[in-house]
């Protein structure tokens, strides 16, 4: 039986102030039900205090290539295990349109990842336009093969996001979700765990957490909303 996981992506938002509120109320709040938290860099250490003791995992949301050298600005695998990461975001859809990365970095990522022994949360995804076009498979298949030609999976995370749902509200349906989460599945295997991401809310979570190969979610705005986040690890544990 596979472990639900849920995953609170922050992106760039917070000041210390805040997440020690948020932190605080998350902490308190999630029961049962395994969830990291992918802070910014600056806040890892402490994202690391805070959460010590606690069934929250701290996780990042991207990393360096390289495991060390001349890479002015980049962060290290390494370092992110040195503050107590557990997980990091590999392929984020805004990693991939907004700082161009490409599937054979994000393949080169998730190798540092593993290397540092950190669980890469690998995030692939279609957007509307390939959507539109049939292409849904073929994309999230490109993605996917880039890292298992490199990497083998093991104990990584697969994160299925549809571009189009990330942020704006409307999220797949539980129907297209399995579709996807069906397709991945017999290219990871039984025992991966794959989370949906994109608009999963309170309200949405328990449809798409029934699906037979959703275990879980990969939640960006509903993570930085305490109650919110909370009633998506609850609707998580619920299941099975
Ligand atoms: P969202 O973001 O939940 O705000 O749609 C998901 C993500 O970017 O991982």
């Amino acid at each position: 039986m596979r472990a639900r996981l849920v995953a609170g992506n922050w992106k760039m938002h917070g000041s210390l102030a805040a997440n020690q509120a948020l932190l605080d109320a998350i902490a308190a709040g999630v029961d049962a039900v395994e969830c990291a938290i992918c802070m910014p860099f600056p806040y890892l250490a402490q994202g690391r205090e805070r959460l010590r003791g606690t069934q929250i995992a701290l996780a990042a949301q991207t990393l360096s290539e390289h495991a060390s050298g001349a890479f002015t600005g980049e962060v290290s695998g390494a370092m992110l295990a040195e503050f107590g990461c557990r997980y990091v975001l590999v392929g984020h859809s805004e990693r991939r349109q907004l700082y161009g990365e490409s599937d054979q970095q994000v393949a080169a990522k998730f190798a540092a990842a593993r290397a540092a022994g950190l669980s890469p949360i690998l995030c692939v995804g279609e957007t509307l336009a390939e959507r539109d076009a049939g292409r849904t498979e073929a994309v999230v298949a490109r993605q996917l093969e880039a890292v298992l030609d490199r990497s083998g999976f093991e104990d990584a995370v697969l994160a299925y996001e549809p571009v189009w749902a990330i942020g704006t509200g409307r999220n797949a349906s539980p129907q297209q979700a399995q579709a996807v989460h069906a397709f991945l599945r017999a290219r990871v295997g039984t025992e991966a765990r794959i989370l949906y991401g994109g608009s999963v809310k309170p309200a949405n979570a328990p449809e798409l957490f029934a699906q037979p190969d959703v275990d879980g979610g990969l939640i960006g705005g509903a993570s930085r909303v305490a109650q919110d986040f909370i009633a998506i690890c609850a609707a998580a544990k619920r299941k099975g």
